[in-house]
This record gives structure tokens, C-alpha cells and sequence, in this order.
């Protein structure tokens, strides 16, 4: 399916950028650099705007999602927006009682169990989740792609295991222990519910990147708690189910000008041609602990894998062949570090970067809450300013 014209990509505004070329495995003279978490706590602006409204309120408010997500870009200079919103966004707009309390996470009135809640949940059934209820999801992307004009909107979502870890437990718990109880006792139930979380939040991204967003993150934040057997067995298929609903999405690029103008008179030279590139929207997929599994990861639809702090860039590139770009993995906890270890640190992750064919610097998780912000604008200002 081919997005819009007017779309960012298609209408060549973000198409060209570092950013989405890098994620194409095109490796760029400068690495693009954003921050997962980078719009949140961190930011004092961010702060003073979310004063007395709910995080789940605040993200089904278009102007405020939009104006949170810009926040970090203006202050940052960063290489793209990420859309300021939760995993557990389509679950709230499919009807799910859930809130997110504040130093907590997302909690939910009524955890999924047993069959009968399996059930209960599939009574909304996916497919209605149709362009009314993803509205205020698709405004705030409308608002926000407006603003940035040629600097990408990354659109997101959570992977199917990491919401059915929180569903089935019913809020945050260390080892999901409870989720990955139900993959074996009960396998059948589990592959329902899976699937039911793999479309709802497949329909999520979809609405992002059509209404919009120039890249994908799909996030599997606790797939690193699995065997590789167990989520090959009973997680990759609905991680692909998930990117299923979005891995259709294409623009054009004209073809790359050649170095010379071409000597048609040359035997076996041929011909030029104007027909254009055809591109899918790329597909970042990132999870934490996850070193063991960045093989498979790629393997369900991502075009570029994201990578925690615990694994090195140059020994991912090779786990994944170094024919796949990587994103990452500054370790968040260097970022209150004196500035000649942290900076130390980040030349180290873009050296390794050099062995995948396209690197994005980013954190290895989450931006903590007590970040000085003024120590992430240096870091993009290195990294920018970084050449081997
Ligand atoms: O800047 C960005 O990265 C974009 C926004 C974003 C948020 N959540 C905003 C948010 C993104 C990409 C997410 C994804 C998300 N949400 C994940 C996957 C990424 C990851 O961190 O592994 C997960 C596991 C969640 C679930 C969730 N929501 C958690 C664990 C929390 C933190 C609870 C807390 O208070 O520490 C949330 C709430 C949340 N989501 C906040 C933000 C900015 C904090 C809310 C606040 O400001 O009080």
C-alpha cells in the first residue's frame, strides 16, 4: 500500500534524512542520534506541562502529546521525534481498564488469566478499531509531522509479549512469571491472546505511520526474560503479526544519481533509468536483555535492531551477520558519569557501530527521570560532531 503523497516520505521531506537512510542500512557521514524516552521527566518543560493531568489523558490530548513530543527535538537538536504515547494506549482505546500510575507503570482493574478472560477481551474484536478510534492518535501525529517538517516522526508500539506481560499480571512484575506460565500450561489460550494484542497494537502503528510518522520501533521490553526456544515457539509469530499490519507501507525515492554521468557508448553499460526506488516504511525492533535473540528479532519483518547496553555494537553486528543495521546502546547510567568516562563511552558504541552497516546512536534503555537534559544535548553535539 502506498502512503499518501502528502505523507512525509512519500512527499521526500523525511525520506532523504539520516535517520530513516541509516535505518534502510545506508550508512551516512554523520550518525543520526535520538533518545528513547527522551520526551518525560527529564525535561523540566515536560514537567510543568503535565501538572495535573493523567499520563494516559495527557497522551488521547492531541496538543499535548504533540507538544511534548517536540520538546526534546527543540532542546536537543536530536535526529527525530519520538510520538509521545504509551504501549498501552490500544489497549485503553480497545476498552481495557488500565491506568498508569506514576513511579509505577501501567496497572490493570482486571488481570487476563484464565480462558474466560481471553474471552472477555476478544469480545472487542480488532478489526473495529477502525480511523474513529485511533482520532486523537492520528491528530497529535497530524500536529506534530507539521512541526517538524524534514526531521523524521518515529511511531511506535509495544510487541505482543511485552503487553501480555503486563495483561496477565496486571501490572509490573519482575520475571512475568505469571505470562510465561500461561505460554506452557495453557498454550492455546496464550496463542489467543498473542494474537489479539499483536492486531490491536499492529492497528496502533498503522495509525501512526499513515497519519504521519516516517519509522517504526516496535518494543519488546521484556522478551528479554525468554529463552531463545520459547520466543522463537511462542512470541516471534505474533511479533510478525504485529509488523504484518504495518510492513506493507511504501513510498518512492527517485534512484540514487550516479558518480558519472554514465558512457552509454561503454558495451554492457545500461541504460539510465527514472524509474523510482519502491521503499517500505523502516521497522526498528529493540528489547532489553535481549542479546541472545537479536537473530530472531530481525527474523520477524525489522529492517534495523536495537540493542541494550549489555551487548557490545561490533558483537551484535556479528550476531546479526553485519548485513543489519543496529540502534544504540549508550548504558543509561553513564549519563551521570563525569563527561570524560560518558564521552569516553560513546566514541567506544560508535566505533562498534562501524562493524553493522548503519548505525544509530542511542540509549541501551530509557532516558532515567533525573537526567540533567543539558548532558544529553552534548552528547547529540559529539556524536554529530563525531567523524572515525
Ligand atoms: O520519549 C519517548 O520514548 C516516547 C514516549 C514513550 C512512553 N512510553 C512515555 C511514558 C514510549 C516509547 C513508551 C513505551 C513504553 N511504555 C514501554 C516500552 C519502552 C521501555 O521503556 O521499555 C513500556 C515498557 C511502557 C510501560 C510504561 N509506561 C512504564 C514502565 C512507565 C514508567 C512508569 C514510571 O513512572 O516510571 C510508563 C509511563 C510513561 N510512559 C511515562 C512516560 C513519559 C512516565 C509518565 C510520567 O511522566 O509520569
Amino acid at each position: 500500500t502506498s502512503l499518501d503523497p502528502s505523507h512525509p516520505l512519500s512527499a521526500g521531506l523525511t525520506a532523504d534524512s539520516r535517520l530513516v537512510r541509516s535505518y534502510h542500512g545506508e550508512r551516512q557521514e554523520v550518525v543520526p542520534v535520538w533518545f528513547m524516552r527522551q520526551a518525560g521527566r527529564s525535561l523540566p518543560e515536560y514537567r510543568e506541562l503535565r501538572v495535573g493531568t493523567r499520563m494516559l489523558d495527557a497522551c488521547l490530548e492531541p496538543a499535548m502529546a504533540s507538544e511534548i513530543t517536540l520538546q526534546p527535538v527543540r532542546r536537543h537538536g536530536v535526529d527525530a521525534g519520538i510520538f509521545f504515547s504509551d504501549i498501552v494506549v490500544p489497549l485503553k482505546l480497545a476498552g481495557v481498564a488500565v491506568e498508569i500510575q506514576p513511579g509505577r507503570g501501567p496497572v490493570f482493574e482486571q488481570p487476563v488469566r484464565t480462558a474466560a478472560d481471553v474471552a472477555r477481551l476478544e469480545e472487542v474484536d480488532p478489526a473495529s478499531l477502525d480511523a474513529a478510534t485511533f482520532a486523537p492518535i492520528a491528530e497529535a501525529v497530524r500536529l506534530t509531522t507539521a512541526e517538524l517538517g524534514s526531521t523524521p516522526l518515529i511511531g511506535f508500539a509495544g510487541a505482543p509479549f511485552t503487553l501480555a506481560a503486563y495483561l496477565v499480571e496486571g501490572g509490573p512484575s519482575k520475571d512475568h512469571i505469571r505470562a510465561r506460565t500461561m505460554m506452557h500450561a495453557d498454550p492455546q489460550t496464550w496463542s489467543r491472546l498473542m494474537a489479539w494484542s499483536a492486531d490491536v497494537t499492529g492497528a496502533f502503528l498503522r495509525a501512526q505511520l499513515l497519519a504521519g510518522a516516517s519509522a517504526a520501533q516496535l518494543f519488546d521490553s521484556w522478551a528479554g526474560s525468554l529463552s531463545l526456544r520459547d520466543y522463537v515457539e511462542h512470541v516471534a509469530p505474533a511479533s510478525a503479526r504485529a509488523l504484518s499490519h504495518v510492513r506493507d507501507l511504501t513510498y518512492e525515492v527517485a534512484q540514487p544519481e550516479a558518480a558519472e554521468a554514465p558512457d552509454t557508448t561503454e558495451a554492457g553499460a545500461t541504460p539510465a533509468t527514472d524509474e523510482p526506488l519502491v521503499r517500505n516504511v523502516p521497522i526498528v525492533h529493540f528489547g532489553v536483555g535481549t542479546g541472545e535473540l537479536l537473530k530472531a528479532m530481525h527474523d520477524v519483518g525489522a529492517d534495523t535492531v536495537g540493542v541494550d547496553y549489555r551487548t557490545p555494537l561490533d558483537e551484535a553486528a556479528r550476531r546479526l551477520g553485519h548485513v543489519v543495521p543496529v540502534q544504540g546502546n549508550v548504558d543509561p547510567a553513564m549519563l551521570d558519569a563525569p563527561w570524560e568516562v560518558l564521552s569516553a563511552h560513546v566514541v567506544d558504541v560508535l566505533t562498534r557501530g562501524r562493524e553493522a552497516p548503519a548505525h544509530v546512536l542511542n540509549l541501551g534503555h530509557g532516558v532515567p527521570p533525573e537526567t540533567d537534559p543539558t548532558v544529553l544535548t552534548r552528547v547529540v553535539e559529539l556524536v554529530h560532531g563525531w567523524r572515525p
